[in-house]
């Protein structure tokens, strides 16, 4: 579909990309992350530091309109992803989004006017809900599919 009927495709994957960003925030900050994502981030980028280091660095070097994905594979390694806009990971086979930070100007303009630096680095420290990203590491290394779009 992304290539056949890229209108449809772009709308029903930034309609799925905003459901997973709502999931992906919380108004309530929750402290650092825990248990074996925790484990798989340190492995990954070194430090819990280092990863929002990343995430932000990503966030800030993307260029134009898009997201920054935090993703696993079923073996549970995991890595950061910032893709174009509607592009989304759960077309690829085997990948499961645990988090994501919209970086298109309207996620931040209101708020942060084109300060997107400030916007990425709240979100990375205090409106990730790592809870969620969390359940969905579970739910990637039991070969599931995680948060589904409510039907
Ligand atoms: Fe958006």
């Amino acid at each position: 579909m992304r290539e056949n009927n890229k209108k449809l495709f772009n709308n029903a994957a930034q309609t799925w990309n905003h459901g997973f960003f709502w999931q992906s925030m919380t108004p309530t900050p929750q402290g650092d992350l825990q248990g074996d994502l925790k484990l798989a981030i340190e492995k990954a980028f070194g430090s819990l530091q280092a990863f929002r280091e990343q995430f932000v660095a990503q966030g800030v070097g993307h260029f134009a309109s898009g997201w920054v994905w935090l993703v696993s594979d079923k073996s549970g390694a995991v890595k950061l992803v910032d893709l174009h806009d509607a592009d989304t990971p759960i077309v690829e086979i085997g990948t499961v989004p645990l988090l994501v930070c919209d970086v298109w100007e309207h996620a931040y303009y209101i708020d942060y006017r084109n300060e997107r630096p400030k916007f990425v680095t709240t979100f990375v420290e205090k409106l990730a809900n790592w809870r969620f990203a969390e359940a969905q590491y579970d739910a990637a290394r039991k070969g599931e599919t995680g948060w589904q779009f409510p039907t």
